[in-house]
């Protein structure tokens, strides 16, 4: 049998209404830094519900969070954090703010720019512990050791993992999410399905690994019509796929998909969910013709088939898996491969993979 390492210390508390729980989870903590972006915090109305309850406690609110969080955001971020001496950070919102809770963690603890720790630094001290809250349902930072960020300088997007930034609890409480806008529930529960399939693809899959892989995209698949109808119990699913997603990414990682995606998201601010769902359809072809786990394809193949297969599926929430639909030029492309070739994900995607293999692939989406 193969060799398995499963290491997740997060809590993981999920459900309806759950975020009343928080302060009871807080208790050795006096001082908090808050993470989040300016306005899903308070129409999540996370921002009310957090502040009732921690009123015993210093809170700091660093809510300068954009998509995409870049490294001069994470250094403002820790500035306050070292000044204001707080004890714990906590990321409220959706992949941006969780991730840049995790950055800024880091980074009040260590010396130097995460620029660097991207590029294999020695993480010396641990990061001050890290609470996260989503407010959407699809990047599953609140159960990973991830976080991704953004280069202005180099225009490059890249993902980080460190142990020292696993949350040491989420509060997963699907009735913040509800507020979420339609294109953000489209975008980022298409994230989260994404987690899922590239988990399982992932050379880093597990039989164990793959039930709740494909537990979340089933879920996923049968419910995120009826989210985007705005049916409680369809969102509540997505939310808890989503977590699951997370967990599934935290075993095997995201693979080539995701890689592609990022320059999709740097040159054209495309979100990031979207970008994945763009190219999903010509990633599976690929994997299909091209990798050492057709099986498994073909068996996400008869998933999708009962939604009239992964391209229609994707339509009826109005995205267009062409690339020059979504204002991308073909001239573009060459970019595009020299950013994507240098990604780790790719390492753990079970398919050799070469630069023209991207150029066929991304000028085959056009
Ligand atoms: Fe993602």
């Amino acid at each position: 049998m193969k060799n398995l390492n499963f290491y997740l210390p997060t809590r993981v508390i999920f459900g309806k209404g759950r975020i009343s729980e928080l302060s009871e989870n807080l208790k050795d903590y006096k001082k908090i830094l808050i993470v989040s972006g300016k306005s899903s915090f308070k129409k999540s109305g996370a921002y009310d519900k957090i502040k009732a309850q921690l009123k015993d406690k210093k809170l700091v609110y660093f809510s300068d969070v954009k998509e995409n969080p870049d490294f001069p955001t994470l250094k403002k971020g820790s500035e306050i954090a070292r000044k204001e001496k707080v004890e714990l950070i906590m990321g409220v919102g959706g992949g941006s703010p969780m991730d840049a809770a995790k950055g800024i963690a880091l980074l009040s603890t260590n010396e130097g720019d995460m620029k660097d720790y991207m590029k294999g630094k020695e993480v010396k001290k641990r990061p001050l512990p890290i609470v996260c809250i989503p407010t959407t349902s699809g990047t599953g930072s609140e159960v990973t050791p991830y976080a991704v960020f953004t280069d202005p300088v180099s225009k490059d997007k890249g993902g980080f993992a460190n142990p020292g930034i696993f949350p040491i609890f989420s509060i997963i409480d699907p009735e913040l999410t509800y507020s979420m806008p339609d294109e953000v529930l489209i975008n980022t529960g298409i994230d989260a399905l994404t987690h899922a399939l590239e988990a399982y693809l992932s050379t880093k899959a597990t039989p164990f690994n793959d039930v709740i892989s494909i537990h979340a995209i089933e879920i996923i698949m049968g419910n995120l019509k009826d989210a985007l109808k705005r049916d409680k119990e369809a969102m509540d699913r997505i939310s808890y796929a989503s977590m699951i997603a997370g967990i599934a990414i935290t075993n095997a990682g995201t693979l080539l998909l995701h890689a592609m995606g990022y320059p999709l998201t740097v040159f054209h601010g495309i979100p990031h969910g979207k970008a994945n769902a763009i190219l999903l359809p010509a990633f599976l072809d690929f994997m299909r013709e091209n990798s050492s786990v057709k099986e498994k394809v073909e068996l996400l193949d008869g998933i999708f088939e009962e939604y009239g297969g992964i391209v229609k599926f994707l339509k009826e929430f109005n995205i267009s898996t062409r690339l020059s639909e979504n204002g991308i030029k073909e001239e573009e492309i060459k970019v595009f491969v020299e950013k994507t070739i240098t990604k780790k994900n790719l390492k753990i995607t079970p398919a050799k993979i070469t630069k023209e293999d991207l150029y066929e692939l991304y000028k085959g989406t056009f």
